[in-house]
């Protein structure tokens, strides 16, 4: 009997391959734990309508947290298409298992800490240590959408003055997102980034939002940063709008410590923070909630390198250590930390992504060896 139950959701793509190397690594350093392996992604929803059975979310709620790989997202009419055909037709819609994960289990702080390793050739500089914190559970993700108008949605929209230009267009013609912000989602999101900084000695949180242009909402967020940054003396907050956010990003990024942001923009400003650090194949992630925790690599599927043992294990690698962190082992933790610094460093062994030819079971048996040795 392991010390911990870890549920292990490899998902599609190269999901298994990195999660697979991740557990080598876990496995290095004596990382006590029973793994349970879930059935999540295409495959799923091809033959039973559901990327997300509920046998999954049953077995996550028996373990402590969860390993994810990764998953294959298709819009709308592909995902139909590629149902069994006995399924077809009977309104089955697919939605992304990992949003709704995130959301099932209230996973509401998207933790994304993105610091360049020295001797990583693909570094923009080598001084960035950024951390995204993206609200994981509201705003454009939160589902609300129509397409076309129900009539009582329109009824409500044209209270507004501003729908005023729209009269004209059929329902048929219009498609909405909603971007729903709770006051509840912006401050957890706003005090966690603090916090991290506080314990972590960032001495900035840049809120990132678009205020000037979506009053409300993005509004919201940075009314309550304003708020909870007075609880936090000696960090200061930063406003920036997302569009100036991305230029800075490539521009000063070493300039910028915590930044938080909502869903939407979270999820893109956390791309754009990986990829000036290495790319997708470094980037980490942890979904956590007050009483559950998912950690993925941010990367996807990536269908193409499927089953070539090629993609750069270390975003997955990195994940892991997020997950000892959240689960308390911190001396294990700091060795995996190490032993990727270690690695990166040698530069021996690197990934195509890297410029080199090593496997990504040569990446995490190198990372592996060197996290046993401390
Ligand atoms: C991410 C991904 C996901 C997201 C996709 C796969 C649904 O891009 O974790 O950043 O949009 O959140
Ligand atoms: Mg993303």
């Amino acid at each position: 009997m392991g010390k911990y139950r870890i549920a292990m959701l490899p998902g599609d793509g190269v999901g298994g391959e990195v999660l697979a190397a991740a557990k080598l690594v876990l496995d290095s350093i004596g990382f006590e734990a029973d793994y349970r392996y879930g059935d999540i992604g295409w495959e799923f929803w091809k033959s039973e309508g559901n990327p997300l059975p509920e046998r999954t979310i049953d077995l996550l709620k028996e373990t402590d947290c969860c390993l994810f790989g990764a998953i294959t997202s298709k819009p709308k009419e592909e995902a139909a298409a590629e149902l069994a055909p006995e399924l077809k037709g009977k309104g089955y819609m697919y939605s992304s298992p990992i949003v709704g994960l995130r959301q099932l289990f209230d996973l509401h702080t998207n933790l994304r800490p993105c610091r360049a390793y020295p001797g990583n050739p693909l570094n923009l500089r080598d001084d960035i240590d950024l951390v995204v914190f993206r609200e994981n559970t509201e705003g454009l993700y939160s589902g609300v959408e129509w397409h076309p108008l129900p009539d009582e949605v329109r009824r409500a929209l044209d209270t507004h003055p501003k729908m005023a230009r729209y009269r004209a267009v059929k329902n048929e013609d219009i498609a909405v997102s909603a971007r729903i912000f709770t006051r509840k989602g912006c401050q957890r999101i706003v005090h966690n980034a603090f916090e991290y900084a506080k314990a972590h000695g960032y001495p900035t949180v840049t809120v990132v939002e678009k205020p000037n242009v979506i009053r409300e909402t993005s509004g919201l967020m940075v009314r309550e940063a304003r708020a909870i940054a007075k609880e936090y003396e000696g960090i200061e907050l930063w406003e920036t709008n997302i569009d100036a956010m991305c230029m800075w990003l490539v521009k000063n990024p070493q300039d910028y410590g915590v930044l938080v942001s909502s869903n939407m923009f979270g999820d893109i400003i956390s791309d754009l923070s990986a990829q000036i650090v290495g790319g997708l194949g470094f980037a980490c992630a942890g979904n956590i909630g007050d009483d559950y925790a998912v950690f993925e690599p941010t990367h996807g599927s990536a269908p193409k390198y499927a089953g070539q043992n090629k993609v750069n294990p270390i975003a997955t690698i990195r994940s892991a250590k997020m997950m000892l962190d959240y689960l308390g082992e911190k001396d294990l933790a700091t060795r995996i930390e190490n032993a990727v610094a270690r690695v990166i460093a040698e530069g021996r062994v690197r990934t195509y992504d890297m410029g080199g030819n090593s496997t990504t079971t040569e990446m995490a048996g190198a990372i592996a060896q060197a996290a046993k040795e401390g």
